[in-house]
């Protein structure tokens, strides 16, 4: 049993890894403050800090609480809200994530495993399937953010030995994902088509992502946990799907067409994005095990009740 911390556990991602670690016989805290996750997602058996990651009292969980492990998640997600206020990202993509990071040295912690982004890492990739040696020149504040922090996680290694891996996750969907503003589509478009709602669709939607299942994303945090691997890895399926086939899917699994209205595509949106995860496979024996049609009836399934 490890003592691990996750901070974001009561997010979408978080949340799920947090219910799994307890499963698997760890005993976990929580470091959240509430800004996107819910209480109600909160496991019972994991002890709760409702703190911001950039609080000084963050010093006192790590020597109180003295953990073996950090899961890293807490982050402000909303690109377009980057956009708009690089400021605020920065302070918490970048400076609360640097809290967390000095902590972890200072308090002895053996490796932290932190969710970057490969959605927004490489920018406009000029390979698809995307491996990790590919440039990273971000298009968008969050991935500039993301990308800064992950040099901070290798600057910490090399200097310091502090253990790490960045996974640069796909686009991760699943049960309690946040369906407001500009989350995942897999969520906004069930939830909608569950309330009878109508959906948008920005642009052609030829418009191609990855899309990686939240369980499937929760066992490679586990398995980088438990890995010497230091480094960024990639965690998608390395399947493209276009925003109508997503579409097509769900309107497959629910035997209705969806409320679908075409509007202007957005400004600066990546066209496509897909990642190899073929060093996944190779340091930490990760694959994705849940395929697009599955993992949307489950998504389903949950959002039924949970809309
Ligand atoms: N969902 C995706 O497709 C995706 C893709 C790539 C990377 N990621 C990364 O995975 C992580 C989890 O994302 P998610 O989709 O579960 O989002 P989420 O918004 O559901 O989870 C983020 C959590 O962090 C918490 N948080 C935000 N600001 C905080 C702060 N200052 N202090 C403490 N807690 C704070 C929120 O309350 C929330 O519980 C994020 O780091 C995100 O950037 C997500």
């Amino acid at each position: 049993m490890s003592k691990i911390l996750v901070t974001g556990g009561a997010g979408f991602i978080g949340s799920n890894l947090v219910d799994k670690l307890i499963d698997l016989g760890n005993e976990v805290v929580v470091i959240d403050n509430l800004y996107s996750g819910k209480k109600e997602y909160l496991n019972p058996q994991a002890k709760f800090y409702n703190l911001d990651i950039s609080d000084s009292k963050v010093e006192e969980v790590f020597e109180t609480e003295k953990f073996d492990y950090v899961c890293h998640l807490a982050a402000q997600i909303d690109v377009r809200k980057s956009v708009d206020d690089m400021e605020f990202d920065n302070q918490v993509n970048v400076l609360g994530g640097l809290n967390i990071l000095k902590n972890c040295h200072q308090f002895n912690v053996k490796k932290i495993v932190f969710a970057s982004s490969g959605g927004a890492a490489y920018g406009f990739p000029e390979q698809i399937p995307t491996s990790e040696d590919h440039l990273t020149y971000p298009v968008s504040p969050y991935g500039i953010n993301k990308v800064s922090f992950e040099k901070y996680l290798n600057y910490y290694y090399k200097i310091f030995g502090q253990k790490y891996t960045a996974l640069r996750l796909a686009n991760v969907y699943g049960p309690r994902q946040y369906k407001g503003g500009e989350a995942g589509v897999i969520a906004i478009f069930t939830s909608n088509a569950i309330a009878k709602k109508k959906s948008y669709i920005y642009g052609d939607g030829l418009q191609t992502r990855d899309y990686v299942y939240v369980d499937d994303v929760v066992s490679a945090f586990v398995l980088a946990l438990k890995s010497e691997f230091v480094g960024d890895l990639n965690i998608g399926t390395g399947v493209e799907k276009s925003l109508l086939e997503v579409v097509s899917a769900i309107e497959n699994c629910l035997g209705e067409k969806l409320d679908i209205e075409h509007q202007d595509a957005k400004l600066g949106e990546e066209r496509r994005s897909c990642l190899n995860f073929d060093k996944a496979k190779e340091k930490i024996n990760w694959q994705s095990e849940v395929n697009l049609e599955e993992g949307i009836k489950r998504t389903i399934e949950w959002a039924k009740n949970n809309n």
